[in-house]
């Protein structure tokens, strides 16, 4: 039988759960009209969350009310590749005489004549003429353009300026323009930070997070039963927990489960025990591995103090473990927190946000033998450089994606 789970990064799963209300509050957006918050929004969360899948999501709706969508990934370059290539293209698809085929909108002429002949002076199409252009020819169909943009990262914010000061202008004249971003959450707080960009400060925010049980037992399940095969109570409740309500997990496990024997048709727990185990060294190389190799060492080494700790660990024993002073914990907990490595779940006490990161650490910690010895007994606060996420040796595995 066809697997239909999907442990790729990116990939749409057969079900989405959890993501509805994200989802409404942007449809909301959009049917409210220029100069709804919703319509600018950046969402936020670590990787493997599912914040691609999400803005693939925002897209659907969007073209489902009639939108024309541009997808684009903020690699270098994107202000260029809309300007000469994904602008002209839906341009070429709207100006009247053409058939529209983009999303079956159908355009009727317009007013002004935008391929003036021979002019005297030439104009430059640029970004803004085009999306000016866009939203003319769409105006009075009920329909707009969507920009998605995912990676949002800070080493692009010139280019993040330029297009924020452009979809602004759009927006202060009423045009039927919207805007979603995605990106891990300490590039996004540097980016919204930025005091040039009023519309990236004032974008709305909404984090991508881990799913609740419900949500992660009705992905498991809807999936599985949508395709014909079943699975049983405990071997549920098995994949449910360890998951934890990452997505990144679900479906790793949920595919490893579904090949373990896949001619059967229940999905047995000793299924879902191999599926876990395979799927946890896919978690260890993608995602975690990576992740703790981009902390700097001192940020490695407060993540460390903490996987001691069965459960969530007490900012006063992470503390002494390192021999550092209040104000030195503090600023390295509240960057590990911007950097979406960890959260603050009661008062004075911090947790890991994703499922085996913990015992990941234990694992190093022990083929190191590192000890309170290697900690820092630093007693001022770190330099800001100290603070960066930057890649550093403690695994060879190089990240994927451009370095916080
Ligand atoms: N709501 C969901 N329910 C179940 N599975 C999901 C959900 N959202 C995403 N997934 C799955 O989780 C995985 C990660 O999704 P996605 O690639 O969108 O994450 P991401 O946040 O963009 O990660 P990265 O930061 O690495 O780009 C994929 O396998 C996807 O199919
Ligand atoms: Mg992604």
């Amino acid at each position: 039988m066809f697997n239909p789970f999907t442990p790729t990064l990116g990939a749409t799963p057969p079900v989405l759960t959890g993501r509805e209300e994200i989802l409404e509050d942007f449809r909301r957006g959009l049917l409210n009209g220029p100069g709804s918050p919703e319509r600018v929004t950046l969402y936020s969360g670590q990787r493997g969350m599912g914040k691609t899948v999400l803005l693939g999501e925002v897209a659907e709706i969007a073209e489902a009310e009639g939108w024309i969508t541009i997808t684009e990934t903020g690699y270098p370059g994107f202000t260029e590749r809309l300007t000469t290539n994904l602008l002209p293209t839906v341009l070429n698809g709207l100006e009247p005489g053409t058939a529209s085929h983009l999303t079956g909108v159908s355009v009727g002429p317009v007013a002004a004549n935008w391929s003036a002949g021979r002019a005297r002076y030439p104009v430059t199409e640029t970004l803004r003429s085009q999306l000016q252009r866009a939203t003319e020819l769409l105006a009075g169909h009920e329909s707009g353009v969507l920009i998605t943009l995912d990676e949002v990262h800070h080493s692009q914010i010139g280019e993040l300026r330029e297009l924020g000061a452009v979809i602004q202008h759009a927006i202060t004249e009423g045009r039927d323009i919207a805007f979603a971003g995605a990106g891990l959450p300490v590039a996004l707080d540097i980016v919204t930070s930025d005091a040039v960009s009023t519309f990236l400060r004032k974008a709305e925010r909404q984090e991508v997070g881990l799913l609740g049980s419900v949500d992660t037992a009705r992905a498991y399940s809807a999936t599985i039963e949508n395709s014909g095969r079943k699975i049983g109570r405990l071997a549920l409740a098995a994949a449910v927990d360890a998951a934890g309500g990452y997505p990144f997990m679900i479906q790793q496990i949920g595919y490893r489960a579904w090949l373990t024997s896949p001619d059967t048709v229940e999905i047995s727990l000793s299924d879902v025990e191999n599926g876990i185990s395979l799927a946890r060294r896919r978690l260890d190389q993608q995602i975690i591995g990576p992740l703790v190799s981009d902390a700097s060492p001192t940020a490695q080494r407060f993540l460390a103090a903490m996987s001691v700790d069965e459960g969530p660990s007490h900012m006063s024993d992470i503390m002494s473990r390192l021999g550092c002073n209040a104000n030195y914990a503090s600023q390295y907990r509240l960057h590990l927190i911007s950097a979406g490595y960890i959260a603050p779940v009661a008062r004075g006490q911090v947790d890991f946000v994703l499922p085996y990161m913990r015992e990941h650490l234990r694992g190093l910690v022990a083929a190191q033998s590192w000890d309170n010895a290697e900690a820092p007994t630093v007693t001022d606060a770190p330099v800001q450089s100290e603070l960066q996420v930057t890649h550093t040796p403690l695994t060879s595995r190089r990240s994927r994606r451009p370095r916080l």
